[in-house]
């Protein structure tokens, strides 16, 4: 397939890319990272000298943001496949990266290479109104990915933010099923941080005084232990509200692993038996895969469940640098309902391009790809490990590289002891859920391999032997 790029050769812009010189500085920057990175390749304790300057650049923080951090990370700006080195100076294993934005790890020699070529571009943010041709191939890639499993998501809308992504979703759904105002969701349902998202996210906390923007109507999610009673739960539930508000519904949200509510996989047949009467009412279908995006046996998690035929609107983000709306071509807008200053920094696109390589190139996907592999290594040291500490730790294990567990009695105190007694050893994992809260991991996975998994299952051993659940 031709791309820009390859058309525009000649410009003099070309010719700076192409510039032998700019190889060279790249090659001597890349070489000059990775024998310092290289220092840093376990977990190591803070060092005592930086504990003040760390001390003060924390509160720096909190008071910058108004609240503490949610834990003590700040980042010094180097890292090393799994691991990161903080701001003083100790080495963690990341297995949250960020809620699941190091598909390669840290310092990857990859994504530096792509940020260097970004930093020479005239466009530090690109945008409809300031497009270059890398932006052009992450829409084109992402809709590439689709299409490779029969997913006709015909066109894409880039955009820098899960949130954003999600509510141009909500906007295509809406101005196709006009004057339908209504959404369908799941119980649990995280969906971002927007007035409107807030009223779909199923967290009152979270919308805490603000206006509710939309009419939501929740479904209970699939119980794995009693999947076809609780498909028909669902199944019933949907079928009362479509009868309750005939031609209302203007969207059916779904996130195929619920991801903030708590690692909780839905399967094939639950979903295929809510998206066909929904199908059938007219009501526009939206994966939010802006969590899911390229940790299961595919790329997408609807193509993993496989759930082609519904896909009308694809969200995803996180993990490619740049979020996404993907969309069918019969929902393509009759009216100027999408457009934005920045769609993502230039820095992002090539990145988001290095990092889906990546992504294919370690094999990451297929029914005993990367992906699903390292997740059953996963799950088969933490149940030694349900074994080795009885009633500190519990199963479901979630899906491909959406890993968690719920530690102790499920409370949050418990789920916040353990990750931070697991910080304070160098493990990375973070609080999701509620009622029970779990701890999750999200790996890399384009560079976990299974000795870094060995590792933090050793880190949580030893965490775990200094937790004691409340009862
Ligand atoms: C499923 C899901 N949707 C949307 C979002 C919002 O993304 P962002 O924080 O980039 O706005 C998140 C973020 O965690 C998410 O997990």
């Amino acid at each position: 397939m031709s791309t820009l790029t390859e058309q525009a050769t000649t410009t003099a812009a070309q010719s700076l890319r192409d510039d032998p010189r700019i190889a060279q500085a790249k090659a001597l920057i890349l070489q000059t990272v990775a024998e310092h990175a290289a220092r840093l390749d376990g977990v190591r304790p803070p060092r005592p000298e930086l504990a003040d300057h760390y001390q003060q650049l924390l509160s720096e923080a909190a008071a910058a943001r108004g609240a503490p951090l949610f834990w003590p990370y700040l980042a010094a700006g180097l890292g090393h496949g799994p691991y990161v080195e903080l701001a003083d100076g100790s080495v963690k294993l990341d297995f949250i990266g960020g809620i699941g934005v190091y598909g390669c790890g840290h310092s990857h020699p990859g994504t530096i290479e792509a940020a260097l070529g970004a930093a020479i571009d005239d466009v530090p943010m690109q945008g409809n109104l300031q497009l270059h041709p890398p932006s052009v191939r992450v829409a084109q890639r992402l809709i590439e990915l689709a299409a490779c499993e029969q997913a006709p998501l015909k066109h894409c809308m880039l955009s820098t933010s899960g949130a954003m992504a999600n509510e141009n979703a909500l906007k295509l759904a809406f101005h196709k099923a006009a004057p339908a105002d209504r959404v369908l969701a799941f119980d649990n349902a995280f969906a971002g941080r927007s007035i409107a998202l807030a009223a779909i996210t199923d967290r009152p906390s979270y919308r805490k005084g603000i206006p509710i923007a939309l009419s939501v109507d929740y479904l209970p999610c699939l119980d794995i232990n009693h999947p076809e009673r609780s498909t028909r739960w669902a199944v019933d539930e949907l079928k009362r509200l479509l009868a309750r508000y005939p031609g209302k519904h203007a969207a059916f949200w779904a996130e195929l692993i619920a991801g903030e509510g708590g690692y909780y996989p839905g399967s094939h047949d639950f979903f295929a038996a809510l998206c066909r009467p929904i199908r059938e009412a007219g009501i526009p279908i939206i994966f939010d895969e802006v969590q899911s995006f390229s940790r299961t046996s595919r790329p997408f998690a609807f193509q993993h469940f496989k759930l082609q035929e519904f896909a009308d609107i694809v969200t995803l983000g996180k993990i490619t640098q740049v979020c996404a709306t993907l969309y069918r071509e019969s929902f393509k807008p009759t009216a100027p309902i999408l457009s934005q200053t920045f769609t993502g920094a230039t820095s992002s696109m090539a990145i988001a391009l290095s990092t889906l390589d990546a992504l294919q190139a370690s094999n990451c996907f297929g029914d005993d790809g990367q992906n699903m592999r390292r997740h059953r290594h996963f799950a088969a040291g933490l149940e030694r490990l349900v074994h080795r500490h009885p009633g500190k730790i519990a199963g479901p294990f979630g899906e491909a590289m959406m890993i968690a567990f719920t530690p102790g009695s499920g409370s949050g105190e418990d789920a916040k002891w353990l990750m931070d007694l697991m910080f304070a050893e160098g493990l990375l994992g973070f609080v999701c859920g509620s009622n029970p809260t779990r701890l999750r991991f999200l790996p890399p996975p384009a560079i976990t391999t299974e000795r870094h998994i060995d590792a933090a299952l050793e880190l949580l051993d030893q965490a775990l032997a200094k937790f004691v659940p409340t009862a």
